[in-house]
């Protein structure tokens, strides 16, 4: 069966490049989802580059948008996802937004990547990583923080599988029922750590898909992944290994491209971010060939 369904997604917007709505939209909707995304910024280009220039949306402007869909009765969604959120203010308003959109519909999936940072650095407010934990962590239905917000969110450190492993324990234990640390650096390796808590009392199934590194740095990956990981387990919604083995095979894919890309033009993939080939990489997105499989535990 190829469930579909309608999803929110609160997320940057770049008028060039992919990152944030730009690339997690198009995917989604590849895969059969009617997408509505507000854009929580609106950026020239991603933050990346040398300058920017652009708007922010504030809490106030993300709850106008949201009473007028109410008064219209347009609010059923069946899934809510969420990305990069500036503020502790508009992070509220998101808190508002969760419980407005389960009043009307109590099923709703609620797919959070928790963005702080990366590779140890904090790329957000500090203020913000404790209304994450204590607030946004408890309601989201899947988490996908990659190792660094595992670490922030837990408090734990995760320096090898099994530390990731006890990090999703402990990430289940304060709400979501699947969570995907989308990548953990072992002695120079990326892996893959899923969990899912079926029933609340068993241990999790969890698994890991290991990860070849590609010697160059993309953005907007963090967020087609998380992308993909909702399009993917709603449609297989007991079966998350099948579902992260579909998302990471698709971004190989695109990934190889991209670099594949830049080197027949002459760039050198080390010196800059990369902007993902996209729209070019839409049939290994809608019909990925699964090139890389999950190890159970
Ligand atoms: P994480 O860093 O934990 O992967 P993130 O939210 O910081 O999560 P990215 O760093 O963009 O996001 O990574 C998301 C996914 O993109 C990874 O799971 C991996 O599959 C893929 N990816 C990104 N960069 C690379 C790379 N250099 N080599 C191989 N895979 C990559
Ligand atoms: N959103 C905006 C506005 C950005 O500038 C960036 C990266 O520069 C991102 C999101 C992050 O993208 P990702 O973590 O998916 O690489
Ligand atoms: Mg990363
Ligand atoms: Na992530
Ligand atoms: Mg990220």
């Amino acid at each position: 069966p190829s469930e579909t369904g309608r999803v929110l997604s609160i997320q940057s917007h770049t008028v060039q490049g992919y990152v944030g709505n730009k690339s997690a939209v198009f995917p989604l909707q590849l895969l059969g989802y009617d997408v509505d995304p507000i854009n929580s910024v609106q950026f020239s280009n991603h933050t990346g580059y040398p300058s920017f220039k652009g708007q922010v949306l504030n809490g106030q402007q993300l709850w106008d948008l949201i009473e007028g869909l109410e008064a219209n009765d347009l609010l059923y969604y069946t899934h809510l996802l969420t990305g990069y959120i500036g503020s502790v203010s508009f992070l509220n308003t998101v808190l508002d937004v969760v419980s407005k959109l389960r009043s009307i519909n109590p099923k709703l999936t609620y797919v959070c990547d928790p963005v702080l940072g990366d590779e140890g650095k904090l790329y957000v407010p500090q203020e913000l990583v404790t209304v994450y934990r204590e607030r946004v962590v408890p309601i989201a239905s899947m988490l996908t923080p990659n190792q660094f917000e595992a670490e922030l969110l837990t408090g734990l450190r995760i320096q090898s599988e099994e530390d990731g492993r006890e990090a999703c324990n402990s990430i289940h234990a304060a709400g979501p029922s699947k969570v995907v640390i989308t990548s953990i650096n072992v002695d120079g390796n990326l892996l893959l750590i899923g969990s899912h808590l079926k029933e609340k009392g068993n241990p999790p199934k969890q698994f890991k898909i290991a990860i070849p590194k590609i010697p160059a740095y993309f953005t907007g990956t963090g967020d087609l992944m998380t992308a993909l990981l909702l399009g993917w387990s709603n449609k297989h919604p007991d079966n998350l290994e099948k579902a992260a083995e579909l998302a990471v095979s698709s971004l190989r894919a695109l990934l190889q491209r991209t670099l594949d890309d830049y080197k027949s033009a002459g760039h050198d993939p080390k010196s800059s971010s990369l902007e993902i080939r996209l729209i070019q990489s839409q049939d290994d997105i809608r019909s990925p060939q699964i090139t890389f499989k999950a190890e159970i535990y």
